[in-house]
């Protein structure tokens, strides 16, 4: 089963911007956190990180045959009609997570316009977001494709 991560924009700055909030793991750490948990739980990851919103559309579009898709649309979430609106059209179950705790923050952080199209949110355990994000989305995806099987058969 293959499972497609979206990191957002500036997240590519992770381990030296705002440590305080974000820690101070670079996103090639969480990366390969990622890529062994996938390894354990015997699903196969792409990892995409991008800084401009249409790549974000162009990469959810292109996601056909994913199982299910873990975004931190970072700034984006709370922006972004374009990302939200590409993940209902794929209709790929799509799990949200954050780093920081988004409702403890700014207030304009506590509206996602994502949230609505995916399956559930996770923010605020740091790195672990990401992990629990993919334990969640394997969990989704393979849900989904039992649910498939016994359709047909
Ligand atoms: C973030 C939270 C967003 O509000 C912020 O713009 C980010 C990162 C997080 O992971 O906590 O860039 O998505």
């Amino acid at each position: 089963m293959k499972i497609l991560i979206i990191h957002g924009p500036n997240l590519n700055l992770l381990g030296s911007r705002e440590k305080d909030i974000y820690g101070s793991k670079t996103l090639a750490e969480i990366n390969s956190k990622l890529k062994a948990l996938a390894k354990e739980i015997c699903v196969n990851i792409m990892i995409f990180q991008s800084n401009h919103e249409g790549e974000i559309v162009d990469t959810i579009q292109k996601a056909k045959g994913y199982g299910a898709i873990v975004i931190n649309p970072a700034a984006y979430t709370h922006t972004s009609v374009a990302i939200r609106d590409a993940i209902a059209a794929t209709k790929i179950p799509a799990v949200e997570v954050h780093l920081s705790n988004i409702y403890g923050r700014e207030e304009f952080r506590h509206k996602s316009l994502i949230a609505p199209v995916a399956a559930g949110q996770i923010s605020g355990f740091g790195p672990e977001s990401y992990l629990l994000g993919l334990r969640a989305a394997a969990c989704i995806a393979n849900a989904k494709r039992g649910h498939s099987k016994k359709k047909t058969s």
